[in-house]
């Protein structure tokens, strides 16, 4: 039977951090996946994390399993750090899952066994795993525009009229909370007003995604768009991780986070998502949770988690900044001030496909296909061998 079974294509962005693995080019540059990096390119533990373990190596007294909804003590700091005062707690069904993609799949399935047929709206472009995520649970998957035909800046009133015409009373809106993947362009306050009221009238329900939470304007401010879609929609389902805040990719530390309209109903929603869970993976990894659940329990150390989420920030943007002068330096006609307005971890280059695969074969520099760029990868002492590269790039390729 496995003889018949054909090679899958690699995962367009996973699939280029293999390749690059591999690549023996030396001064290749990664900028793909979405992880944060030092100048000096490394991928480091946060100082409080590794705090976080010393005092859990030393207290921790098992390891039988959790129960299937996860780590309570870390539900309640997530639960806090996403709604803070905005919310009734009660009313918020959390679990713990393994990373942002558990919770959209813990999340998309427990809608599309009770609600057979439902349909969710992607942003046009959207991270490269929602479609998959979201078909592989059963839900039907339909794109809104969101980028204006040159790429630079969101299409709002195409966003909204796209929702208004085809949207339906019960639909789900996939939505970036903040630090939209793969573009970094993300809506005004005024803007998610009028998307909050839009989706409140129309009867559709928000699924935000929420995995760069700290990496936009600040931790506080980033949850403001969620805060005001909430202000508005008694219903939604959020997908935090904390992949990138807390640098915890590989121990997969998300949660799903399904808000009812009422505390009375929190009850019967949890129960649901326990179920897709224990068919799924059963019940959570214990090790990041409690990672996390320490850093936000202890007033020192949250703190400290602050300003290293802060540095991490301040680092991107710096980045993205010195790449924008970097552009100009060069002397190609291509402005990329358009960058500077865009937040988080990526940028949205207007590279197209085959410029992705010039950087990748002549000159070992790896970026997204579809022209995203992880910022976060950048460094000041590879800034200008990359622009130079990118500006070489747009001309051969004209
Ligand atoms: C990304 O978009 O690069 C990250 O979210 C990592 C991933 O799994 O794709």
């Amino acid at each position: 039977m496995f003889e018949h079974l054909p090679i899958a294509p690699p995962d367009s962005i996973l699939g280029l951090a293999d390749a690059f693995a591999k690549d023996p080019r030396p001064g290749k540059i990664n900028l793909t996946v979405g992880v944060y990096k030092t100048e000096d390119g490394a991928t480091p533990i946060l100082a409080t994390v590794k705090k976080a373990e010393v005092k859990l190596l030393n207290t921790e007294n098992t390891k039988g399993y959790m129960p299937i909804e996860g780590h309570q003590e870390y539900l309640r700091g997530v639960v806090n750090l996403v709604f803070g005062s905005e919310l009734e707690h009660g009313r918020v069904a959390a679990a713990q899952t393994p990373g942002g993609t558990g919770a959209l799949r813990v999340g998309a399935d427990t809608v599309a066994k009770h609600f057979p047929g439902t349909r969710i709206w992607l942003s046009n472009p959207t991270w490269a795993n929602h479609g998959s995520i979201f078909q592989a649970a059963g839900l039907e998957t339909n794109v809104y525009s969101y980028l204006s035909s040159d790429k630079t800046s969101l299409d709002f009133s195409a966003m909204i009229q796209d929702l208004e015409t085809n949207g339906r009373r019960g639909d789900l809106v996939c939505l970036h909370a903040c630090c939209h993947n793969p573009t970094g362009i993300d809506p005004t306050l005024a803007q998610w007003e009028q998307i909050a009221e839009l989706l409140a009238q129309k009867g559709m329900i928000p699924f935000v995604d929420f995995a760069y939470q700290g990496f936009g304007d600040g931790l506080e401010e980033d949850a403001k768009p969620l805060h005001t879609l909430l202000k508005k929609n008694s219903e939604a389902i959020v997908c935090s991780s904390f992949s990138k805040n807390f640098g915890l990719y590989s121990e997969r530390v998300g949660a799903v986070m399904l808000v009812s309209t009422e505390a009375s109903k929190t009850e019967a929603a949890l129960s649901q998502i326990r179920q897709a869970i224990r068919c799924n993976y059963s019940n959570p990894p214990r090790h990041g949770a409690s990672t996390v659940a320490t850093i936000l329990s202890d007033p020192t150390l949250h703190s400290e988690w602050v300003s290293e989420v802060n540095a991490m920030r301040d680092r991107i943007s710096q980045m993205r900044n010195m790449f924008i002068d970097g552009m100009k330096k060069t002397g190609i006609d291509r402005d990329f001030s358009f960058l500077a307005s865009q937040k988080g971890m990526f940028s949205y280059s207007g590279l197209n496909n085959m410029q992705a695969d010039w950087l990748k074969n002549e000159r070992a520099i790896y970026i997204v296909g579809t022209g995203r760029i992880n910022v976060a990868g950048m460094a000041p002492q590879t800034m200008d061998t990359l622009c130079n590269a990118i500006a070489d790039c747009l001309r051969a390729t004209r």
